[in-house]
């Protein structure tokens, strides 16, 4: 088979992982966008023949669940029983191949941060102290005055609630040198650029305060196990998601075989916890820390921020039963420079589909297929494919460009497709004749597709296989055009 031709017998460890996803929401066209993109980059390195792990997962204690269950008329196990499902349903449908999904309700992640809760109170990282602050319960985070904008969190337009309390408090600040020194040297590589040096301007200007790390009055947490009146803050715990995934038992003396991530993939809102307290915890533990937070960027809706008020939300599944899960996948990983905002909407995602997918990928195949059976071609196509698109390809991965590797692949599709029309092979009265024409660009339409499977993984295992034949035939159309009636699914529509 030639699913393997980008295998440069790499036999490196790779380990990615998305945050865990707050089960008190549906999966959003955000969160779908990080997954993919690990999804993607999972496949990828698999292909390399790296040793893959891919983690996922839900965030399901903490004030906020309790809350959104309590509305719900639920109890907050049943409630994010339900989330949960809502997101491995959603996972599943968009083909996303993760290695664990981790819920933090799971008993063993439970025990294991029990376990390196209390390997930092004894050894004096965690203290009793008490905290006053302002406290967002929709970030779950305490705010600055800084960070508020006209007394209001700007992320939840509320006014966050004053809070003083006896809590139990992680030594933060005593890694804020440590933690500079090791963005600054890439010890810690923060990309894109700009975000790196947002957080450095960050450590540099603000003092790193210490952080509560318990709450008295929220009883839906992980409880301390030296102080049972208090749970564990909920941003702490989530934290140990990344060790416990991988089965990790809550031991700073034996990390996990695939520890440390290689890469973090996220969005800004969470850039500057995962900056500090992450690392910071990991130092604590005497674990090594990631090697890559990559910080990708936010959709906005024809221009303007996604919000239910506004009516513009465009949901996953919505996207799915309009294009399919591999039209999406590609919609998505193309719409922007992955680490930048972009701007989507509809009728963006109609045109790139009718013209990238329909008549490019879909039609190129098509064309090429149905002339192959209809003259009776016999061909053999050959692994080892296209050097140079090969390396231009791994190149823009290389450096998490996945649109510009996906045009990488399309302008090879282009050229095909003005070959085939300048041969024109159809008029061509010898059919042996067209057999070298139709050759090239079976080959190069190979070529493309073991490039694709990362990121179209259904449709590339289907063209490979068809174009594996030595007759090759016409398969079924890969993407009907939208605007058909009777292809537009999507209500309203
Ligand atoms: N539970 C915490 C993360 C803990 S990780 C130890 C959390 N959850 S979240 O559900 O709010 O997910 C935040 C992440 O979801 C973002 O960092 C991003 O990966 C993705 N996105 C959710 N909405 C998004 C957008 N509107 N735009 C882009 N990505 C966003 O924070």
């Amino acid at each position: 088979m030639y699913h393997k031709i980008i295998n440069m017998s790499s036999k490196n460890k790779f380990y990615i992982s998305t945050p865990i996803y707050y089960a008190n929401a549906a999966p959003h066209i955000g969160s779908t966008y990080t997954t993919v993109a690990a999804d993607v980059l999972a496949r990828y390195h698999k292909l390399l023949g790296d040793k893959v792990f891919f983690l996922t997962g839900t965030d399901e204690h903490g004030d906020k669940i309790a809350r959104s269950a309590a509305k719900a008329g639920k109890s907050p196990q049943a409630f994010v029983d339900e989330q949960a499902a809502n997101f491995l349903e959603a996972w599943e449908k968009m083909n996303i191949g993760y290695d664990n999904f981790l819920r933090t309700t799971d008993p063993k992640h439970k025990l294991a941060a029990q376990k390196a809760l209390e390997y930092l109170y004894s050894n004096g990282y965690i203290y009793k102290g008490e905290y006053r602050g302002l406290y967002c319960v929709g970030c779950e985070q305490y705010k600055t005055e800084k960070d508020l904008v006209d007394g209001q969190c700007p992320d939840h337009g509320v006014k966050p609630e004053e809070m003083l309390e006896e809590c139990y408090m992680f030594k933060l600040s005593a890694f804020a040198d440590d933690l500079k020194n090791k963005i600054e040297k890439d010890e810690l590589r923060i990309l894109p650029a700009e975000r790196k040096n947002e957080v450095l301007g960050f450590l540099r200007t603000e003092k790193l305060e210490d952080i509560a790390c318990s709450r008295k009055n929220v009883k839906w947490g992980i409880a301390l196990p030296w102080d049972s009146e208090h749970t564990t803050y909920v941003w702490i715990e989530a934290f140990l998601n990344y060790l416990t995934g991988l089965g990790w038992d809550g031991d700073p003396k034996s990390a996990p075989e695939m520890w440390p991530p290689q890469i973090q993939l996220m969005a800004k809102d969470i850039l500057r916890v995962h900056a500090t307290i992450w690392p910071a915890l990991l130092l604590a533990l005497g674990l090594p820390i990631p090697e890559t937070l990559f910080i990708h960027g936010y959709f906005l809706v024809d221009g303007q921020k996604m919000s239910k008020s506004l009516g513009n939300v465009i949901a996953p599944e919505d996207l799915i039963n309009k294009y399919g899960a591999d039209a999406t996948r590609y919609l998505l990983m193309s719409a922007t420079v992955f680490g930048r905002d972009g701007d989507i909407g509809w009728t963006k995602f109609d045109e790139k589909y009718n013209a990238d997918l329909a008549n490019g990928l879909g039609n190129l195949v098509a064309r090429t297929s149905n002339l192959l059976e209809k003259n009776e071609i016999e061909i053999e196509l050959k692994a080892g494919g296209d050097q140079d698109l090969i390396s231009k390809f791994n190149s823009e991965i290389a450096n998490y460009h996945f649109d510009e590797a996906l045009r990488v692949l399309w302008q090879k599709l282009r050229e095909m497709d003005e070959y085939i029309s300048e041969q024109a092979p159809w008029k061509i009265k010898d059919k042996a004749a067209t057999l070298p024409i139709l050759k090239t660009v079976a080959q190069n339409i190979l070529n493309v597709v073991v490039l694709l499977q990362p990121f179209m993984p259904a449709t590339a295992e289907k063209i490979i296989k068809q174009f594996s034949e030595k007759r090759i035939k016409k398969g079924e159309a890969l993407f009907p055009r939208i605007g058909d009636a009777k292809v537009d699914k999507r209500a309203g529509n």
